[in-house]
């Protein structure tokens, strides 16, 4: 591609030696949501780009050849309406993650539950127990489990960016098997675990190679691993909460039989595939 002193987003575009309808629409994003320049005016070519700008987009062209995620080099991402920050310390945010949150929250307004508390265990970028807690206006307290330190270090950045949304936040600094907390004391407790086994041959590169493997590998057997926290956390749950909890497309039939004195109720995400469950221990 040539970087001139001034030009459009379509001649850079089409100066490019690789060009995509991707690319272009990789280029929009990064110009729109991390330069905050206006979107029409850049396709009708009303707005020209800098040489820094260009530069940017030209780093952007090498680091898409070796498969690195947009949402990194954005550092940002849209969860259920609010923006939160990322970096490779943390995962990045999924859209069936935001559905879970999404069928949660429906969940308490059909059961017109006034959430209190509310407990995300392994929470990364924060944006489950965030997200959850900003919607809810009768929360008082949300606490955040993350023993990742590298997580911590974003996480902490979208406490800063939320915490005046929120009445009370607390980030406890431990893997959830050392936490010890008050039994019956959450009226909500998210989780989307690390459930991908160890030896998954199907892990895309981009996050195998890229995303914090403590936030994917739940080891050999991790339903073993999603059993052990629904055990510990059912404890810490009030006696009307509910429990959410993301899983692998492959995994249902393990967990319906594992959890099944808890009666689990399964969800699909928007592809049809088994991807949650919910607990709710008032039905117990
Ligand atoms: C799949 S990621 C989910 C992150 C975030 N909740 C989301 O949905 O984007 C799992 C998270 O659990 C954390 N984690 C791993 N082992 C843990 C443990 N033993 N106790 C608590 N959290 C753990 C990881 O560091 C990671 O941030």
């Amino acid at each position: 591609m040539s970087l001139k002193e001034s030009q459009t987003l379509s001649d850079f575009f089409y100066s490019c030696e690789y060009k995509s309808s991707r690319l272009f629409n990789d280029f929009l994003t990064i110009l729109t949501d991390k330069l905050n320049k206006d979107k029409t005016s850049l396709i009708a070519g009303t707005q020209t780009l800098s040489l820094e700008e260009q530069k940017l987009l030209t780093s952007w062209i090498e680091k898409k050849k070796e498969d690195y995620p947009l949402q990194y080099f954005l550092n940002e991402v849209s969860f259920c309406d609010a923006l939160f920050y990322v970096d490779e310390g943390v995962l990045i945010p999924r859209m069936e993650t935001e559905e879970i949150v999404l069928q949660a929250l429906k969940k308490i307004k059909s059961k017109k539950l006034n959430i209190e508390s509310i407990l995300d265990i392994g929470s990364g970028s924060g944006c489950m127990g965030i997200s959850a807690a900003m919607s809810l206006k009768t929360c008082k307290e949300l606490i955040l489990i993350e023993p990742s330190d590298e997580a911590q270090k974003a996480l902490d950045k979208n406490i800063s960016r939320h915490r005046n949304k929120i009445n009370s936040i607390e980030l406890v600094s431990k893997t959830f098997e050392e936490v010890e907390l008050d039994k019956n004391s959450f009226d909500l407790i998210l989780s989307n675990p690390p459930y991908i086994a160890i030896d998954d041959p199907d892990v895309q590169n981009s996050v195998y190679v890229y995303e914090p493997h403590m936030s994917l590998f739940g080891g050999v057997e991790p339903t073993e691993l999603i059993y052990s926290w629904v055990c510990k956390a059912f404890e810490m749950l009030s006696g009307r909460g509910l429990m959410f909890f993301e899983f692998s497309h492959d995994q249902k039939e393990k967990l319906e039989i594992a959890l099944n004195k808890f009666k689990p109720i399964f969800f699909k995400d928007s592809f049809g595939k088994d991807r949650f469950f919910m607990i709710d221990k008032s039905d117990l």
